[in-house]
């Protein structure tokens, strides 16, 4: 067996995420630890100064490696070099499609943070064999978007079957708060993704495919579009709002469900919401949650309002005030039912201890970086999801390290 250089590389540390990632890793490994790890850039005198900021006189100690995507050879020196690269570079569908083609070409470990489905639909396809062939487990959406819909799926479904053995046919994700702001490198990738569809239109029929991101010629199964209107939610005797990212994490969930071999049964569905309430305020919440959201579609769907909009949001590099992800917080609830018997339906909480898109979701991808360097997992190569790669050696990591929280509501009580 070769020995890689390094265990883990991020990719991309000079930019607003990639640089809270860097400070998260030397926090928690050190920079000359017994992990061995680097940060990446394009830029050498970039790349300097934000080690200095970021490290101060630990700063020398960390390698540094140079890659830029418009230069193949200097990423595929990279990827050769280690065992899991670790990327922020983004908008991924334009900065990323030649790190995954090596890492499945050269067996080498991958993760990221796209919520790009266009792209990872087209990377599945063209690389799905060269990383079945060389064992690459290629891992996309390891942030806000979408692990604590995957694993949280993955860990209901697991205390279901522990509890009563069986597994639930039905899983609800429902944001019960959440506080924190957005970055310019997230705005640009949404962006990014609305001007490709203008250009092929077959890009929206991908977006809007409930199961856009499942194996072809695999079975599919019964959900259909994602919610777009105010609902009233039964089970949680609430109102419901459309989520921003449901359109990414339902077809991450349904993608592991089909990866794991369709254990939850085939008729298996899965949806996300956020609640606002009770009562005629519930309702008018839902509403303007409804509202807002399909405006920002339309904006950013229309040229001249998306080249407006592009003033006003983040620039690349940018993203919310320490503050705002130091107070930051998620809270989402997913709801079980069981098959046989409505009492003995579960609810999970999943929690995390800073703003969902930033503060968490660097020690999320951090987290996923290591367990797919160093933890004993038992998946094959191949696109898989963060459930499907890495389960609960990542749960574990996220509790312990990452201020995480997975537990099943009323247990122990
Ligand atoms: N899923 C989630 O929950 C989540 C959360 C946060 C971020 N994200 C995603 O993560 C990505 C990064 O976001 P961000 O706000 O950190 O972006 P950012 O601040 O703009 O950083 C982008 C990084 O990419 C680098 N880069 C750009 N072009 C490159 C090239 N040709 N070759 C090599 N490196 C290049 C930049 O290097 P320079 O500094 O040299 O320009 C910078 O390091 C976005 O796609 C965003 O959507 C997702």
């Amino acid at each position: 067996m070769t020995t890689k250089t390094y265990d883990v590389v991020i990719w991309g540390a000079t930019g607003f995420t990639g640089r809270l990632v860097m400070a998260y890793m030397a926090k928690t490994y050190g920079v000359d630890g017994e992990l061995k790890w680097a940060v990446a850039g394009r830029n050498a005198t970039k790349l300097a100064e934000v080690k200095q900021e970021v490290l101060g006189p630990d700063a020398d100690k960390l390698p540094s490696v140079l890659a830029d995507s418009n230069d193949e050879e200097s990423l595929r020196s990279l990827v050769a070099d280690t065992k899991v690269v670790c990327t922020t570079v983004g908008p991924y569908a334009l900065y990323g499609s030649t790190l995954v083609a090596l890492c499945a070409e050269l067996g080498t470990h991958y993760c990221d943070l796209t919520g790009e489905v266009q792209w990872m639909h087209q990377m599945i396809e063209t690389h799905q064999s060269a990383a079945e062939a060389s064992g690459a487990r290629i891992v996309h959406t390891c942030g806000f978007d979408s692990i604590p819909s995957d694993l949280g799926t993955y860990f209901i479904q697991r205390e279901m079957h522990k509890a009563h053995g069986v597994y639930a046919p039905r899983v609800k994700y429902r944001v019960v708060g959440s506080s924190g702001g957005v970055s310019g490198g997230t705005v640009a990738s949404m962006m990014n993704m609305m001007e490709e569809s203008g250009v092929n239109p077959e890009i929206l029929d991908i977006i809007a495919d409930p199961y856009a991101l499942n194996p072809p010629n695999m079975p599919r199964g019964e959900d259909g579009p994602d919610q777009t209107t105010a609902e009233y939610d039964r089970d949680f005797r609430q109102w419901t709002g459309p989520f921003v990212m449901a359109g990414i994490n339902t077809r991450v969930v349904r993608r592991t469900h089909a990866l794991l071999g369709y254990p939850w049964g085939a008729h298996f569905r899965y949806d996300e919401a956020i609640l606002t309430g009770d009562g005629p305020a519930g309702f008018a919440k839902a509403t303007l949650v409804a509202g807002g959201t399909g405006l920002m579609t339309r904006v950013a769907g229309f040229e001249p309002l998306r080249n407006l909009l592009g003033r006003v949001v983040p620039a690349p590099g940018e993203g919310p005030s320490v503050s705002d992800m130091e107070n930051g917080f998620f809270e989402i609830e997913l709801r079980a039912s069981n098959p046989d018997d409505p009492a003995k339906d579960l609810t999970a909480v999943v929690t995390g201890d800073r703003d969902p898109g930033y503060g968490a979701t660097c020690k999320m991808i951090a987290e996923s970086a290591v367990c797919l360097a160093v933890d004993d997992l038992e998946s094959a190569g191949g696109f898989l999801t963060p459930a499907s790669a890495m389960g609960d050696p990542l749960i574990s990591r996220l509790t312990e390290k990452g201020g995480m929280g997975f537990s099943i509501k009323g247990a122990g009580e």
